[in-house]
């Protein structure tokens, strides 16, 4: 028996959502994964990948199955896997490779254990792992996703036309570490700020009327608090703006910014690639299209 899981990068937040809204992108993580006999769980990653992805104690592809197996209950002499990461999705960059990762891992668990659990479980557990459910949430439905603590979940299709370009910096940000400075609370007038706008993005994804992503993707919350670790963000997002981007904002907690057009993107792409160097951050650009498809899984006897 082989199990094969693909699960899209996502961009969570887009500025007004934060912790609520993401959307699946176009680039995908793969895992393969055949049964063991000896109980141990083994990872190998593509040519390229970091090093410390082939520790199974912090892998998140490993961490997702065993957290699985765990919520089944499976002996650990019956857990035996080895693993086998293609990773297309950029590390520590603000889209959601700790998501694909979990939800590969659990995905896994659930085809080799036979759990038949709903998507509202599945989600559980790997929120269970991230700490919050909006990334997780696009990766396993695709489309645009509504996450709520403790709630339903939400799927919708973005209106066709849209496009991402993505500037992804060299530098890395732990999710952990570019929550530490959000506020513990909100202004009555910052929360009115957000919720209006978040609503609005909503609207403005489902329905295509993009020209109001510009005034729904910005933000009080957490991306004013954030650019205290990411300087260069303004800069960025006021370039990709002034290039004819429809919206834009940190992709997830960073480092990666994300902005949409639903015209030729590659202006935008260069326009923020030289608005990073001027600002003197080092990264690349990416264009892909949204993914209306979440996390897939076959089996092969
Ligand atoms: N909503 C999360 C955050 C997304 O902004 O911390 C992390 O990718």
């Amino acid at each position: 028996m082989q199990v094969r899981v693909v699960a899209p990068a996502t961009s969570a937040n887009l500025g007004s959502g934060f912790d609520v809204i993401a959307v699946a992108l176009d680039i995908y993580n793969e895992v393969t994964a055949e049964p063991t006999s000896d109980g141990t769980i083994t990872v190998t990653c593509d040519a390229g990948s970091e090093p410390g992805l082939l520790d199974p104690d912090s892998n998140m592809v490993c961490r997702g199955y065993a957290h699985a197996c765990n919520a089944l209950k499976v002996p650990s002499q019956t857990r035996g896997v080895a693993l086998a990461c293609v990773n297309r999705i950029p590390i520590a960059r603000g889209l959601g490779s700790s998501a694909a990762a979990a939800l590969s891992g659990v995905l896994i668990a659930a085809a080799l254990h036979d759990a038949h659990w709903d998507d509202p479980h599945v989600l559980a557990l790997v929120t269970e792992l991230e700490g919050h459910p909006d990334n997780a949430a696009a990766a396993l439905l695709g489309g645009a996703t509504i996450s709520i603590a403790d709630g339903p979940t939400v799927r919708f299709a973005v209106h066709e036309g849209l496009h991402a370009v993505l500037f992804v910096p060299d530098i890395q940000l732990r999710t952990d570490a570019a929550r530490t400075v959000l506020p513990h609370s909100l202004d009555r007038a910052d929360a009115v700020y957000n919720l209006g706008r978040c609503a609005l993005l909503v609207h403005a994804l489902e329905s295509g009327r993009f020209e109001l992503l510009r005034d729904a993707m910005d933000d009080r919350w957490h991306q004013p608090q954030r650019t205290v670790l990411l300087p260069y963000l303004p800069a960025l997002i006021a370039a990709a703006l002034d290039a004819g981007a429809c919206g834009a904002a940190l992709s997830g907690a960073g480092p990666s910014v994300i902005a949409f057009t639903d015209a030729d993107p590659s202006g935008i792409a260069d326009t923020l690639q030289a608005a990073a160097h001027f600002t003197g951050i080092t990264g690349h650009t990416l264009n892909c299209a949204l993914s209306q498809a979440g996390a897939h899984v076959e089996m092969t006897p």
